[in-house]
């Protein structure tokens, strides 16, 4: 099919910018503006319309190795973060298609020109996309860029122009001068017009691409949504092995199982919108908080609903929470409007959460895990068949193991 990769970037790098505000406390938008002045830098600097496409999907992606390093070092502080997510955003870009394969972009977006970055690699040695996102991604950083008065703009370039050939490579200062005086630049900043200026002056990138290519795209943002929490950092790996397992058990055709383990994968991304004070409480959650959770689900959606051909999968992905009796949310569907596939989906997240540790209890085992699912199905909340399908094939296989 033709999978349009600009609208998929559309939506997770805006998952992403959640994320990064609640790990970093940085304004919202942050990897959507770092884009935009990448862009214009890069065209200044007449870049082809391939290195245009390349430098987008980058710029837009710096920083998705922010969770996996969060994880790694279970609390993230700025400066220690700084170099494993470079490294961890690097290696997650491997299977993010681009024109031309492009080496270390992630890994050195925060070198300075002079070498006394974070791996002290300088000038011509640090790829010219790195140079460009390394400005771009200091000036939002150190200026609040949506919300600048005018008069501040002078600080900006100061900024830039005191730093040429320390931190920034004097060709993208002199990039960033050339359209830095307008008006017009500063107002695409702002929190109300990023996004829709992105939309409008973002290239368009399309792919012929099978189902099964873009299985590995969303293995990769799978790893980013598991890691946002120490809690769920197996969660969704999980549920795609299991949703797998049912697939075959089913006999389902392949485009069916490929768009299930992408929904799988996908089903939590709302998850990178929900601030981690929440998804870790140790105690019981108050309305509030309880209403946040519940929007993971909301924002999953908005974001999948963008991608075209992603209906099905959007679908599936989000109604992981609906129940049959309507008790569900966030649309409060029931039995007629929830397919199978949905259903399916919500027994095994329930299999799967219960089964995981929370900071308010231990993992279940399969036999306990079982008894609350069928006690669910009785009550009209999930589908009973499904539910004994479950208990029988993922029990098989749990015993296969065990015995
Ligand atoms: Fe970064
Ligand atoms: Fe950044
Ligand atoms: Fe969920």
């Amino acid at each position: 099919m033709n999978f349009n990769m600009s609208k998929c970037l559309e939506a997770f790098s805006l998952a992403l910018d959640f994320a990064e505000m609640d790990y970093l406390k940085v304004t919202m938008h942050h990897s959507r503006r770092v884009a935009y002045i990448s862009l214009n830098i890069g065209r200044a600097m007449n870049f082809s319309d391939e290195e245009i496409k390349d430098l987008y999907a980058l710029s837009l992606l710096h920083d998705n190795g922010l969770t996996l390093a969060g994880l790694k070092l279970k609390k993230l502080d700025l400066m220690e973060s700084l170099p494993e997510h470079c490294i961890e955003g690097e290696k997650n870009l491997k299977f993010i298609p681009l024109y031309k394969r492009r080496e270390n972009i992630i890994l050195y977006h925060h070198e300075n020109y002079d070498g006394t970055g974070l791996f002290k690699i300088s000038r011509e040695d640090i790829p010219i996309f790195s140079q460009i996102i390394h400005l771009a991604d200091s000036i939002d950083v150190n200026f609040n860029l949506p919300q600048l008065e005018s008069t501040k703009r002078i600080e900006v370039e100061q900024y830039v122009v005191r730093n040429k050939n320390e931190f920034f490579a004097p060709a993208v200062v002199d990039a960033f001068l050339s359209f830095s005086h307008k008006e017009r630049f500063w107002a695409d900043l702002s929190f109300y017009n990023v996004t829709e200026v992105l939309n409008r002056i973002a290239p368009q990138i399309t792919y012929e691409y099978l189902w099964e290519e873009i299985i590995p795209i969303s293995d990769t943002f799978m790893k980013i949504i598991d890691s946002k929490s120490k809690f769920t950092y197996r969660h969704s790996t999980g549920i795609t092995e299991k949703i797998e397992i049912m697939s075959d058990f089913y006999g389902f055709n392949t485009e069916k199982k490929f768009k299930l383990h992408i929904a799988a994968n996908l089903h939590d991304l709302g998850k990178l919108y929900i601030p981690n004070s929440i998804l870790e409480k140790p105690d019981k959650l108050d309305t509030f908080e309880f209403d946040e959770i519940k929007k993971h689900t909301y924002f999953t959606r908005l974001a999948l609903d963008k991608i075209p051909g992603f209906e099905d999968i959007s679908g599936w992905a989000a109604n992981h929470h609906e129940k049959l009796n309507g008790r569900g949310y966030p649309e409060s569907l029931t039995a007629e409007a929830l397919d199978f596939e949905s259903r399916l989906m919500g027994v095994i997240d329930i299999y799967q959460a219960l089964t995981e540790e929370r900071p308010y209890r231990k993992g279940l085992s399969h036999k306990e895990t079982m008894k609350t699912i069928h006690s669910m199905a009785n009550g009209d909340f999930i589908d009973n068949q499904i539910a004994r399908d479950v208990d029988n094939v993922i029990g098989d296989g749990i015993k296969d193991k065990d015995g």
